[in-house]
């Protein structure tokens, strides 16, 4: 089996047009113009970049766009009050703060201080409950991603079995719960897991997020298996050269697999375009225009809001 690549980039660019239709409308039918802040503290280069990209898509798709670039060595209390600021700012409705942070930061203060109808990351205790709940209001930003990928090639994800290794609260925690919600049968996985290569040769659908470069090899997957890898590490290879790879050895994956996400292309521009659509559900749901969408409702490629003639 040659595998098909889910290109995460072409599929990004599409939700992320939809977006800026959202925002035209928006603009047009409620004079609103979503507002998006995003705070990087310190100059980690992976970061800086990251931040970079958010802010121009933010711009590209019509947002108003803020970057606060802050030095490592602020203190929790200036950052504190940056975040208030940004949550009684009227024009913002998406607060992002990049992590991680520095460690004389407490990440959780940090996290719980951010107006949960304005984290667009779904990283509040709020916005997790609500997620655990079933009830998602912003969900964590990558997972949605990888669902999106994931119903580009699988209709119907009831009954399927999936394994999600790496537990983060970013990406692995988050998105065993989504997954579960469509219906998945899903084993919450580590690098520790015993048996681990056996566990995903059970698997319908793999997707690693455990950052750990070539840990999933193809003998571990079945025939036909969906792969999706979150990883994104760093190599140099002996000529000395750095090259970003995903967790998935991918050529011999291909070999088995019926779908897989290359790195970079793949899970990575999802995440930023995810972060789009949260803005402007933030924007939209903050000022109860319209129930908020709904995780099955916006997904994937079928109603959102705005569509639906939210301005009314
Ligand atoms: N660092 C790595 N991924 C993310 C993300 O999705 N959001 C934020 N805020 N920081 C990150």
């Amino acid at each position: 089996m040659n595998a098909v690549r889910i290109d995460g980039k072409a599929i990004a660019e599409a939700l992320r047009a939809r977006v800026a239709r959202e925002v035209t409308s928006l603009q047009v039918q409620c004079n609103i113009t979503p507002g998006l802040a995003v705070v990087l503290v310190g100059e980690d280069p992976a970061s800086s970049l990251y931040v970079k990209t958010k802010a121009k898509q933010a711009q590209a798709v019509g947002f108003k766009s803020r970057q606060f670039l802050l030095p490592s060595n602020v203190d929790q209390a200036q950052l504190l009050e940056l975040i208030e600021q940004l949550n009684t700012d009227v024009s913002i409705d998406g607060i992002l703060i990049q992590l991680p942070l520095p460690g004389h930061i407490d990440h959780w203060r940090i996290l719980e201080a951010i107006d949960p109808a304005k984290d667009v990351d779904g990283f509040h205790p709020y916005n997790i409950g609500r997620l655990a709940a079933g009830r998602p209001i912003l969900a964590p930003c990558t997972p949605l991603g990888v669902v999106h990928l994931i119903k580009t090639v699988v209709s119907d994800l009831n009954g399927l079995d999936v394994v999600v290794i790496g537990r983060s609260n970013i990406v692995g925690k988050p998105l065993a719960v989504l997954l579960g919600d469509f219906g998945c049968t899903v084993t919450g996985a580590q690098l520790q897991t015993r048996n681990l290569p056996n566990l995903c040769r059970r698997a319908d659908i793999v997707v690693s997020a455990a950052g750990c470069a070539g840990l999933v090899r193809g003998d571990w997957l079945k025939r036909g298996a969906v792969v999706i890898d979150v990883g994104i590490n760093r190599t140099v290879d002996p000529a000395g050269a750095v090259k970003i790879v995903g967790d998935v050895a991918f050529a011999e994956a291909s070999e088995r697999a019926s779908y897989i996400t290359p790195v970079p292309g793949g899970v990575g521009p999802m995440t930023v375009a995810y972060l789009l659509a949260n803005t402007v559900d933030a924007a939209v749901s903050r000022r109860a225009l319209a129930p908020m969408t709904r995780l099955e409702a916006r997904q994937i490629g079928t109603s959102r809001v705005v569509e639906k003639g939210l301005a009314g």
